[in-house]
This record gives C-alpha cells, sequence and structure tokens, in this order.
C-alpha cells in the first residue's frame, strides 16, 4: 500500500485500521483474522480511544500483541482520550463531559498502555474539544509523557483550525494528526472551499482543511463510508443518499472494483492526502476496502459524486 508521510517523519499506509468496532468480534481467532488481513493488505496504522468498548477494545488488541509479539514492530499504534461518560468516575450525577486535565490525561495514557501492553504509545489524541481546556495544562501533561517516553507524538480530534492553533501556543511538541468525520455523506470540510463568497450555504467557511494543510497536520476520515449508508441504501433513503449510492456501484463496476473501494478513493482523491479510518469489523470487506490504494478516480467521477452527494452542482 502507498504511504504517507506524517509530520513527524514516520511513513504510515494511506488507509488505516479504526478498532472501535473490535470488541464485536466474539472469539480472539476472529479478532486475529481481522488484524492479520489488515496487516497483509499493507495497513501499518491502527486507531484506537480509551472509550472504545469502555477500554475493551485495546485490552483485546493488547491479547493480540501478546500473541503475535512481532506484529508491533510493523504497527503505528495511536489513541485518544478525554471524553468521558455520564457518571464516569464520580457518580451517577457526574454528566458526559470533556476532561483535558493534567489528572486525567495522565491517568488516561497509564489505562491505555496498560491495556494495549505495550511501553511506548505512537500518537495521543486528543478526542473532542474540552471546552474548558486550558492550553497550559495540556502542554504539561505533553511535557510529562514526553519526557517519560510514555507517548511519542500528539494530535487532536475534532478540532477546528483556531483550536489547534490555540493549544499548539502553548506546546514544545508538534501536533501532527487532525480526526475528523469525513466521508461522501459528511463533506462539509471539502465542499465548503467551493462556496466562498457564493453567498450558498449559511455556515461561513472554517478553512479547517487548509489550514491543516498549511501546517503540516495530517487530517484523518473517521466513518470514511459513512457507517455503510451508501452500499444499499432503503427505498425510503433521502434521494442523495440513494443517487450517490448508485453512482458508486457504477464506478465500481467501471473501475472492476468495489464500492467501498470507490468510498474511499474519493477521499483519497483529494490532494490534502487524507487517511481514511475503516470501521469495518469483516476481513473481506477490509481487504475490499484496501483495493482503493489502486483505484484513480478522475477529476469528472471526483466532482460527479460530490454533485450526487450534494444534491447540486458546485456554483
Ligand atoms: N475521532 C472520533 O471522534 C471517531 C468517531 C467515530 C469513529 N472513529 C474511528 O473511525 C473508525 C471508523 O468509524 P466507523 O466505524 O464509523 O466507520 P465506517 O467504516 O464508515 O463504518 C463502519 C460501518 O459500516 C459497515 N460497512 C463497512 N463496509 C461495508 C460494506 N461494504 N457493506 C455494508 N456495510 C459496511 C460496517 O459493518 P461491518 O463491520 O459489518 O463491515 C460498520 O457497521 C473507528 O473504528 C474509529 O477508529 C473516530
Amino acid at each position: 500500500m502507498k504511504t504517507y508521510q506524517l509530520k513527524n517523519e514516520t511513513r504510515v499506509s494511506r488507509i488505516a485500521c479504526g478498532c472501535m468496532n473490535l470488541g464485536q468480534l466474539e472469539t480472539v481467532e476472529d479478532r486475529e483474522r481481522l488484524i492479520d488481513t489488515a496487516l497483509s493488505a499493507g495497513i501499518n496504522f491502527y486507531d484506537h480511544a480509551d472509550i472504545y468498548g469502555a477500554g475493551y477494545c485495546e485490552t483485546a488488541f493488547g491479547e493480540l500483541l501478546k500473541r503475535n509479539p512481532a506484529w508491533r514492530d510493523h504497527m503505528v499504534i495511536q489513541s485518544k482520550c478525554g471524553i468521558r461518560f455520564a457518571g464516569d468516575t464520580y457518580g451517577d450525577s457526574a454528566p458526559s463531559r470533556y476532561d483535558f486535565s493534567y489528572e486525567h490525561i495522565m491517568r488516561s495514557v497509564e489505562g491505555i498502555l496498560e491495556r494495549l501492553q505495550i511501553e511506548q504509545l505512537d500518537i495521543l489524541l486528543l478526542h473532542r474539544p474540552d471546552l474548558l481546556m486550558e492550553p497550559d495544562e495540556v502542554a504539561r501533561a505533553f511535557d510529562a509523557l514526553s519526557g517519560s517516553g510514555k507517548v511519542a507524538d500528539f494530535g487532536v480530534s475534532n478540532f477546528d483550525g483556531h483550536q489547534i492553533e490555540l493549544l499548539q501556543r502553548s506546546l514544545d511538541q508538534d501536533l501532527i494528526v487532525n480526526q475528523v468525520e469525513v466521508s461522501l455523506l459528511h463533506a462539509e470540510l471539502i465542499a465548503e472551499g467551493a462556496r466562498v463568497n457564493t453567498g450558498q450555504g449559511f455556515a461561513p467557511a472554517s478553512g479547517m482543511l487548509d489550514d491543516c494543510r498549511l501546517k503540516g497536520i495530517t487530517i484523518q476520515a473517521w466513518s470514511p463510508v459513512a457507517g455503510g449508508r451508501l452500499f444499499s441504501p432503503p427505498a425510503d433513503a433521502p434521494q442523495n443518499v440513494r443517487e450517490t449510492s448508485s453512482l458508486v456501484h457504477e464506478l465500481a463496476e467501471r473501475h472492476a472494483t468495489n464500492a467501498s473501494a470507490i468510498l474511499l478513493a474519493w477521499l483519497l482523491r483529494h490532494p490534502a492526502g487524507i487517511q481514511p479510518v475503516l470501521g469495518t469489523t469483516n476481513p473481506e470487506r477490509l481487504r475490499q476496502s484496501a483495493e482503493a490504494d489502486g483505484v484513480e478516480l478522475s477529476r469528472e467521477d471526483w466532482y460527479s459524486l460530490l454533485e450526487r452527494a450534494q444534491g447540486r452542482s458546485v456554483p
């Protein structure tokens, strides 16, 4: 599989394997087959979060690493912290919240390393912007984690450009990743660039994509196949979803590939170097998804898909 170079100069597969649903697989053999398929397809990047399966997904992955110690050398392992569910630690009265306090970040990383059974996490992301974020406090945690060697590099998830800038100003380490939702059905980040000064759309352009490109921050796309909604939408699905789906299947036939590969190739075609993070738990679908690496969509294919998904052409 072709690779991207992250800002820290690590080479990573253009497609990453997300581990949020790993816990849905019942046996260790099923989980092993999934990750083995990913490795065989050339995927060297594995995405976790401390909350996936309430920690179980990391525990299950740690168990796989124990059974297959040679895998670690071929993997970049990323996890996230900062989301706390209602009732977490302080009893039922605590609401769902984000927590970038020094104590929470440090405690989360201890848990992540223990569950994954590794000494160092390659990349730690802050999962969703904490509205009470104190950049200097985050910097203190990152310094401690960097200094002790527990985390090699840092990034964010679901941040916009200004939030990144605010945090980066306090940090000694470069933020190297921003993981956000992007797919044909959630393409505002990409499509907004065509609406500058047209009066179309109400949201002002966030410019986040270009901002990350300017800063050398890799955009990772979560839910890159829109959670599976485009494969066989029901008859009462919105028109744009049904029409996009039929074009995806048409292009899959024309490119002698499958629908997943077309959806992912649409993301890979963007010059920002977007890294889709797969969510499938099915080894065959994962293998088919990896075919996207060999699919080159033309400009016309790419804009046709955007047009169908948005339900209108560019201005
Ligand atoms: N940073 C964040 O806030 C955030 C949020 C959500 C997720 N993530 C990361 O992103 C990763 C991917 O997220 P996601 O799971 O939402 O992404 P996704 O890949 O868009 O959706 C996965 C879903 O689509 C289904 N699917 C995939 N291919 C299919 C096909 N060919 N036909 C029918 N169904 C198909 C899967 O079912 P099967 O398993 O049966 O194939 C699964 O239910 C996660 O694992 C996690 O690492 C990050």
